[in-house]
């Protein structure tokens, strides 16, 4: 018997004569010590010198932000359920961008390249975004010296040590956005009035296979957000976590948890579930910004808790 008083002092308790591997892997807990886990929560964070190594252009791969020591996770991970990265690709040379996730979400930065998924070809210019599903061989051959940013949900697969699937059963398809296209539907957008139950002038990005829940990926969301000149979105929170590429802001800056993080070019911001924020821009131009979110797992959970302050 056990010597601790305190059910949420005790040990694991095993299994007392298992007659079999199957029974010697049973572990048990009490309500007591099963949920005392604290995990470190996730931090409001701006990264800054991810972008400028990246726009260095000094050879060819990815480049994390990476918070997995913070978070106590043990892959790579931005947040717990997503990972952002830059990729840099030097003039004639190729990156392999097969990745084991879902689905990731890609913006050009700068450069010109080619783009292989399976049998489909694309050709890739500053500005345009992509979708790639995950596992499906894919790569992306330089024109010239190419930066692009790119969220994924490898954390998400790797915490439950899944993998995609592909081909017909995979959960998204190659899509392309191009830059021009991009610019004429925010256009659409700019043309009708924006209503309070809104922030501001927004672009969602869906397409053919999600669209019924709008969305971009099952769990993952895009939006290209806009602030007019002099104007700011009003303070609000939500219990998706939310990774930002500043895309044009000159200046601009975020409030996250009270705390002002100033936009530099090409940025990457955290925004922590739950936190408080809004987006500013001081500036007197458009200030642009991609959104990505895992808003469509907490949607689907009916978790979202959206709130403005
Ligand atoms: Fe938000």
């Amino acid at each position: 018997m056990s010597t601790v008083n305190d059910m949420a002092e005790m040990p694991v308790q095993l299994p007392r004569e298992p007659a079999n591997a199957a029974e010697a892997r049973s572990r048990y807990f009490n309500s007591g010590n099963a949920f005392n886990i604290k995990l470190p929560p996730v931090p409001g964070r701006i990264f800054t010198d991810e972008p400028a190594q990246a726009l260095a252009l000094q050879q060819t791969g990815f480049i994390n932000c990476d918070l997995s020591g913070e978070l106590e996770c043990a892959f790579p991970a931005t947040t717990p359920l997503m990972l952002a990265r830059y990729a840099v690709i030097k003039a004639g040379e190729t990156l392999d961008t097969t990745l084991n996730n879902t689905a990731s979400i890609w913006y050009v930065i700068k450069g010109r390249a080619g783009l292989t998924v399976g049998d489909e070809k694309a050709s890739l210019g500053k500005g345009d975004v992509f979708l790639l599903p995950g596992g499906t061989p894919s790569a992306i051959a330089a024109a010239e010296d190419c930066v692009l940013w790119a969220v994924g949900n490898d954390p998400q697969l790797r915490f439950d040590q899944s993998v995609p699937r592909t081909g017909e059963a995979a959960a998204v398809r190659f899509v392309h956005y191009p830059a021009a296209e991009i610019e004429y539907q925010l256009g659409v957008v700019y043309g009708t009035n924006a209503n309070a139950s809104t922030s501001g002038h927004a672009l969602i990005f869906s397409a053919e296979k999600t669209e019924a829940a709008r969305n971009i990926t099952p769990t993952m969301t895009l939006s290209l957000n806009t602030l007019k000149p002099k104007s700011s979105q009003p303070p609000h929170k939500h219990n998706s976590a939310a990774i930002t590429l500043a895309v044009a802001g000159d200046p601009a800056y975020s409030m996250v948890a009270d705390v002002k993080c100033d936009w530099s070019p090409w940025a990457t911001l955290i925004t922590p579930p739950a936190a408080k924020h809004s987006h500013h821009n001081d500036g007197d131009s458009r200030a642009e910004f991609l959104i990505v979110q895992d808003g469509g797992l907490y949607y689907h959970a009916r978790t979202m808790g959206f709130e403005f302050y």
